[in-house]
């Protein structure tokens, strides 16, 4: 279906990225270079095992003007995941993330219009704030941006540059906000591989206040499908929204991950609740199904959560260098 291209995909060897490289190699004939720094979200493992006549990994920061010229300059396209990604870390230590979001995305564009490289940036729907939970709304490419915390606020600015870059600059770009994902390879940081790996060693999930914020969940296989499908027949300076119908509420997806795991539904812990904490994430992704004919394949939730837990069963040489680190971390903040 694709003719065959070099990608850039900055971020790659971190969660959703090190899915979408699998997700190429596996369904096109693209070579891809993956950019990426390595921060503590970064590894290596989660890349293994790709061939080396259509993969390359090169360690570095996208914010490297010389380094990001060089490679933008090699490819067709350039897929930008590379970010600091977590609301949490975000709270208390907000720089790298103007770093990495605001002047990585600068840099890159800059490098992408300077080459006239075609250039697909990722992004997230909390820059749109958040709804009610009786709100019957969702997000759509219309919905004013009004983005809560330190994290969603640098995306928010990165995809106005990019909006920007296109509108002076005839940047050859599409943006995508996706929902949140779940799948192999996320890092023990986030909520549902944190409660997994807990309920694993034998901990308690932890969820942050009474549990009722609602998340729109979609496979990262089903991302991965969505971006491919905007990079082949998305319409450049265009906004598509990525999401597959999968609301639950945080409390709901604990009891689900008990229940599947042969615990009690009830064997959870209620801890001190996130900051300015996003109550609901729903998303309307019409435009992309009706225009460019996309659909997600992961519609049960529950059967992809199971899937999921059996991952992290499997792969605890993956996630265990990370846990121990990481709870130290939330044991700190109370949560
Ligand atoms: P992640 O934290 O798992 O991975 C981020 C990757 O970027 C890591 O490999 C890290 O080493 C790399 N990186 C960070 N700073 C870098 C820099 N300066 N230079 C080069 N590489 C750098 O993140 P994720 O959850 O996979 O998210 C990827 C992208 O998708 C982000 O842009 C995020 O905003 C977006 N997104 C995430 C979700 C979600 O549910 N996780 C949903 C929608 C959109
Ligand atoms: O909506 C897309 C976004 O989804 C992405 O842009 C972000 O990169 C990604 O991290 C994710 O953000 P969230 O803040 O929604 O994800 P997180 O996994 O941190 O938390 C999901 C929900 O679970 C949120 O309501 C907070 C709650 N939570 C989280 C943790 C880590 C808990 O209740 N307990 C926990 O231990």
């Amino acid at each position: 279906r694709f003719t065959c291209m070099k990608l850039l995909v900055t971020g790659g060897a971190g969660f959703i990225g090190s899915n979408f490289v699998h997700y190429v190699i596996a369904n096109t004939s693209h070579h891809v270079t993956v950019l990426d720094k390595l921060t503590y979200a970064g590894n290596l493992e989660s890349l293994k095992g790709l061939p080396s006549e259509r993969f390359r990994f090169v360690k570095g920061d996208i914010a490297d003007a010389a380094l990001v010229d060089e490679l933008v300059a090699e490819a067709d396209a350039v897929v930008h995941y590379a970010a600091e990604s977590h609301n949490d870390n975000s709270l208390h230590d907000p720089r790298p993330f103007l770093d990495t979001n605001i002047i990585g995305t600068y840099t890159l564009i800059e490098a992408a219009r300077r080459h006239g490289t075609r250039f697909h940036h990722i992004s997230t729907d909390e820059v749109y704030g958040d709804l009610e939970l009786d709100d019957p709304a969702r997000f759509t490419e219309q919905t004013p941006y009004n983005p809560s915390s330190p994290y969603s606020s640098t995306k928010a600015g990165s995809d106005l540059l990019v909006r920007a870059w296109v509108r002076s600059f005839g940047l050859q770009a599409t943006i995508s906000n996706c929902s949140n994902n779940y799948g192999p390879y996320q890092h023990v940081e986030k909520f549902i591989p944190r409660q997994i790996t807990n309920v694993i060693d034998g901990v308690r999930p932890k969820l942050y206040g009474k549990g009722e914020n609602v998340r729109d969940w979609i496979h990262a296989n089903d991302h991965s499908s969505a971006v491919l499908t905007i990079l082949d027949k998305g319409e450049i300076g265009e906004t598509y929204l990525i999401g597959a119908d999968g609301e639950q509420n945080n409390k709901d997806v604990v009891e689900l991950i008990l229940e599947e795991m042969g615990q009690p539904r009830d064997a959870y812990d209620h801890v001190v609740d996130r900051p300015g904490h996003d109550l609901r994430y729903a998303i309307d992704s019409t435009k992309l199904r009706n225009e460019l004919g996309w659909k997600p394949e992961y519609s049960d939730f529950e059967a992809g959560l199971a899937a999921t837990i059996a991952w992290y069963r499997e792969n605890e040489g993956w996630w265990r260098p990370q846990k121990a680190a990481t709870e130290a971390k939330y044991k700190e903040q109370g949560q």
